[in-house]
């Protein structure tokens, strides 16, 4: 277990954002957090912890010390009469470990392919695409406590998911920066079917007259649609849809709707209605607005992206702060900002 001091962080956020961490540490086991955790110094600092940085915005150099998640491995760890279990760990890459699944031949994360990042981040955030979320096929997972070295197991509820969310974010009440993710497993249905309702899977289906899809089809249909629409951060910096997609009761909706008619919007189960961001932006007229080296992509106003490779976290903010501003003063509505902010 090293500790490196002055560490560039622009290989380590999707967005690109160069910033420093004073300290930095890979954590590859988690006896590496036991050994931080003897030195009382490293014991008592500040912690962050760092997976494939897709979904966090530098704001400045990073005075906490960062704990780079690199702890890997992939496997089968159990079966029940429904499901196959399956483990990875924390550091694996999100997207190789659904291809991973499906090569053997336990579909069911298809949905989910192509989400920048890594297995330690999915749950965080609660990933979702195309119909699915991470909450439907999650098993638990196990943490380890950063003050006290404690590994422990959460399940589902335990996680308290929610739309884009999880008690790993939520501080003081919550987990954010108290436990670093460990592994996390995965219960995959033995009788798999495909989820379509989504109204691009559908689309899809109808154009290429394949009404029964397997898992590889709809994993090809999900990496189609996501090169079609969102920037790949390997070549665009980003880090996915930067504001959740607000929720409203139907009274607030029937009021906006009828100044709005063309608005966006999905029925949730419980009758409240979401609405899509990226319709609200686009129609405030901000698709490719820019702040410095930061701009609204074309293709998906709900993403903002790094232009030009020199920007900063202040020109992430301030093209942010504008977009909510303006979503408040057209709709009546505000819309929050889904990456964590450091
Ligand atoms: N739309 C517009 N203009 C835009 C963008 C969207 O009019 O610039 C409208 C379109 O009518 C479109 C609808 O909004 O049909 C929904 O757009 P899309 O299917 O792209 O989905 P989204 O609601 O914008 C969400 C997730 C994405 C996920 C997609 C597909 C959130 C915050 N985002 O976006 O997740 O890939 O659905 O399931 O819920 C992410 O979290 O980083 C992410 C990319």
């Amino acid at each position: 277990m090293i500790v490196q001091h002055h560490v560039p962080l622009l290989a380590f956020n999707t967005f690109r954002i160069a910033a420093t961490a004073d300290a930095l540490v890979h954590i590859a086991d988690e006896s590496d957090i036991h050994a931080l955790l003897a030195d009382p110094k490293w014991a008592a600092a500040d912690k962050l912890v760092l997976g494939g940085g897709s979904n966090i915005v530098l704001t400045g150099n990073v005075k906490l010390l960062v704990l780079k998640v690199d702890i890997m491995g992939k496997k089968r760890v159990n079966e029940t009469a429904k499901a196959f279990v399956v483990e990875a760990g924390a550091g694996e890459n999100w997207h190789d470990f659904v291809i991973w699944t499906l090569a053997q031949n336990m579909p069911g994360l298809e949905n989910l392919a192509m989400i920048p990042g890594t297995v330690g981040a999915s749950p965080v955030q609660n990933i979702g695409a195309y119909g699915v979320e991470l909450q439907d096929r999650f098993d638990s997972l196990d943490a380890i406590d950063l003050q006290t070295g404690h590994v422990f197991t959460l399940n589902a509820a335990e996680c308290a998911f929610a739309y884009r969310d999880s008690i790993f974010k939520h501080a003081p009440t919550g987990l954010k920066d108290k436990a670093m993710i460990l592994r996390v497993r995965f219960a995959l249905p033995k009788s798999w079917t495909p989820s379509l309702g989504y109204a691009d899977l559908e689309k899809k289906m109808a154009e290429q007259n394949c009404p029964q899809p397997d898992a590889q089809q709809v994993l090809r249909w999900v990496c189609d649609l996501r090169r079609a629409k969102l920037p790949d951060p390997s070549v665009v910096g980003n880090v996915g849809s930067f504001f959740k997609n607000p929720t409203v009761t139907p009274q607030q909706f029937t009021n906006i709707i009828a100044h709005h008619p063309k608005m966006v919007y999905y029925r949730l189960t419980n009758g409240d209605i979401k609405l899509a961001a990226g319709w609200l932006i686009e129609a405030c007229g901000l698709r490719g607005k820019t702040v410095g080296q930061v701009g609204v992509y074309e293709k998906q106003a709900l993403v903002l992206v790094n232009q030009g490779g020199a920007a900063t976290g202040a020109e992430v903010m301030t093209l942010a702060k504008t977009i909510q501003h303006r979503v408040h003063e057209r709709f009546g509505i505000r819309i929050e900002i889904e990456p964590v902010v450091i």
